[in-house]
C-alpha cells in the first residue's frame, strides 16, 4: 500500500534536487558563457547519454516526466557547455626548478595551446630599482594584473612594460619569444624585415618582429591557455585571478629541493653567488647574512605559498596543484599525465614523444636553459657539486621548507654523496 505514494515522493524529491543544481550550474556557466565560450550547438539527444535504470511508466506523472527530462537534457547540456571552457594554467615556480623543462610539455601540447614562457620578465625588469630588488607590493600588483590579461589575451598592460615600448604593438625585444611555440606559429609569423636585429627571434621559422595584435588574434583561438613564471612570489597575490570567472584558472606550484636549487644556482647565476662559493672554498670571512637571509626568505616564500594551496581555502578549491620537480624528473609520464588530468587540457602524443625524448637521452645538451637532459641522472647530480658546508646552511635557513616537501636532511659528507640513500621522501600531496 504504502509503496504507492513513496514512488512519486521520491520523484518530487528528485524534481527538486534537480531543479536546484540546475539553476546553481545555470548561474555559474551563464556567468562564463557571456565573456568566454562562442557559442556551442544545442545538441540534441543529450538526454540518452543520461542512463535511467528505470523506466518511469506512471500515467498520471506523465507530465512531469517531460518536464524532469527537459530539466535533465538542459542540465546536460550546460554540463558540456561548462566542459568546453577554456583551459587557463599558471605554471608558478622559483628559478632553477626545472620550469622550463615542465613547461616544455605544455608549450608541445599542439595547435590548441597558447603558452607564454615568462612574460613577467619585462614587469620584473620595469620595476627593479637601483638597489637591484623590487617593491614586492607593487611588483605583485603588477604581475596579477599582467597575468590576468594575458589570460584574457590582452597585451596591452605587458607592452607597457617592454623595453622599448612596441609601437603600433609591434616588438622585436620580447623576452625569449622563441621559447613559446604559439609566438612562433604561422599564424604569427610576419614577414622579415630585413636588418632589423631581434635578440630573441624565431627559431622554427623566419619571422619578421612579433606583432602582438597578431598574437592576440592567436590566442583568442586557443582553448588551452598556459603562462609560466618564476616572479610570483605569493600564492595568495593572485586570488583575484582564482575569483574571476572568465578564467577557471589552474595553479600548478613546482617546487624542488631547496639544495639542488642553490647548487645549480651557483652555476648559472655565478657572480650573483659569488660569496657562497667563496666561503664554501674556505675563505676566512664568515658567510654574508645578508645572502642566508635572502635564501631564507625565498624559501619562506615557497612554502607559504603551499601552505596556501594546500590547506584549499574556499577560492582555491581545486585550483592547486603541488608538484615536486625530483617526482618529475623520475616519473615524467605518469607526472604530466596527473599534470594535464588537473588542468583539464588532453595530454597528447607530440607531449608523449617529447617527454620520451628528453627524458631518456643519454648525451647531455650544454647550455644553462637547456631542458634536454637524462632527468633522473639530473635531479641526484648536486650532491656531488654542493659542498655539505654549504647544504647544512641551506638545512638551517630552510627547514621547514624540506620538510614540507619531504626532502631529507643529511647529517654528513658521507651521506651527501651516498647514492644509496635517497633525500627523497615519498610523498603524496593530495590536496
Ligand atoms: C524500459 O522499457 C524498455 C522499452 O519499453 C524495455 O526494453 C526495458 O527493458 C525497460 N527497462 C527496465 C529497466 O525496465
Ligand atoms: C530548458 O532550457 C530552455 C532554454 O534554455 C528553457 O526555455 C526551458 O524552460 C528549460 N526547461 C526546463 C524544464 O528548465
Ligand atoms: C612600494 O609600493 C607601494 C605601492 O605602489 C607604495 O605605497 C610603497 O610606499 C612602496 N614602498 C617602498 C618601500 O618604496
Ligand atoms: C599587425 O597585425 C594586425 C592584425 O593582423 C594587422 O591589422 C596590422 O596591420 C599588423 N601590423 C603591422 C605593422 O603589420
Ligand atoms: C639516465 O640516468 C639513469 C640514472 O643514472 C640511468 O639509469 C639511465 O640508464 C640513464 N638513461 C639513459 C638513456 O642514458
Amino acid at each position: 500500500m504504502r509503496i504507492k505514494y513513496m514512488i512519486p515522493i521520491v520523484f518530487l524529491v528528485a524534481l527538486v534536487i534537480i531543479e536546484k543544481e540546475n539553476r546553481i550550474i545555470s548561474r555559474v556557466s551563464d556567468k562564463l558563457n557571456l565573456k568566454q565560450t562562442p557559442q556551442t550547438p544545442l545538441q540534441a539527444g543529450v538526454f540518452s547519454h543520461l542512463s535511467l535504470k528505470h523506466n518511469f511508466s506512471f500515467p498520471t506523472l506523465s507530465k512531469d516526466f517531460m518536464v524532469m527530462k527537459q530539466r535533465l537534457e538542459n542540465y546536460s547540456e550546460h554540463q558540456e557547455v561548462v566542459k568546453k571552457v577554456r583551459k587557463h594554467v599558471l605554471l608558478l615556480a622559483t628559478t632553477r626548478t626545472g620550469s622550463s623543462f615542465v613547461g616544455e610539455f605544455f608549450n608541445q601540447q599542439g595547435d590548441n595551446m597558447f603558452y607564454l614562457f615568462e612574460p613577467l620578465w619585462h614587469v620584473e625588469k620595469m620595476l627593479t630599482l637601483d638597489t637591484g630588488g623590487t617593491n614586492a607590493t607593487a611588483s605583485a600588483k603588477a604581475y596579477r594584473d599582467v597575468l590576468q590579461q594575458l589570460f584574457l589575451c590582452d597585451f596591452s598592460l605587458l607592452e607597457s612594460f617592454i623595453d622599448p615600448l612596441p609601437v603600433n604593438h609591434i616588438t622585436t625585444s620580447l623576452f625569449r619569444r622563441e621559447s613559446s611555440s604559439s609566438l612562433c606559429e604561422e599564424s604569427v609569423c610576419s614577414p622579415v624585415i630585413k636588418g632589423i636585429f631581434e635578440r630573441y627571434r624565431c627559431k622554427i621559422r623566419r619571422c619578421g618582429p612579433l606583432n602582438l595584435t597578431m598574437a592576440s588574434e592567436s590566442c583568442v583561438k586557443k582553448d588551452h591557455r598556459v603562462i609560466k613564471s618564476v616572479r610570483v612570489r605569493q600564492l595568495e597575490n593572485l586570488r583575484p585571478l582564482a575569483e574571476d570567472p572568465r578564467l577557471d584558472i589552474r595553479f600548478i606550484q613546482l617546487v624542488r629541493d631547496p639544495r639542488a636549487v642553490l647548487a645549480s644556482r651557483m652555476v648559472a647565476f655565478a657572480a650573483k653567488y659569488k660569496s657562497w662559493k667563496q666561503w664554501a672554498l674556505g675563505g676566512d670571512r664568515p658567510l654574508d647574512e645578508d645572502e642566508v637571509k635572502k635564501l631564507k626568505g625565498n624559501c619562506d616564500n615557497i612554502r607559504l605559498s603551499a601552505e596556501v594551496g594546500l590547506r584549499q581555502p574556499p577560492w582555491l578549491r581545486s585550483r592547486y596543484m603541488l608538484v615536486r620537480y625530483e617526482d618529475i624528473a623520475r616519473f615524467p609520464m605518469r607526472k604530466a599525465t596527473e599534470m594535464f588530468r588537473f588542468s583539464g587540457i588532453p595530454l597528447t602524443p607530440q607531449v608523449k614523444a617529447w617527454i620520451l625524448k628528453n627524458t631518456q637521452v643519454s648525451k647531455e645538451i650544454s647550455g644553462v636553459y637547456s631542458t634536454q637532459k637524462n632527468s633522473s641522472e639530473q635531479v641526484e647530480k648536486w650532491r656531488f657539486s654542493l659542498p655539505f658546508k654549504i647544504a647544512q646552511v641551506v638545512q638551517r635557513a630552510c627547514g621547514p621548507t624540506l620538510k614540507l616537501f619531504g626532502y631529507k636532511f643529511v647529517s654528513s659528507e658521507k651521506m651527501l654523496t651516498d647514492k644509496s640513500i635517497s633525500l627523497i621522501e615519498d610523498k603524496v600531496f593530495s590536496v
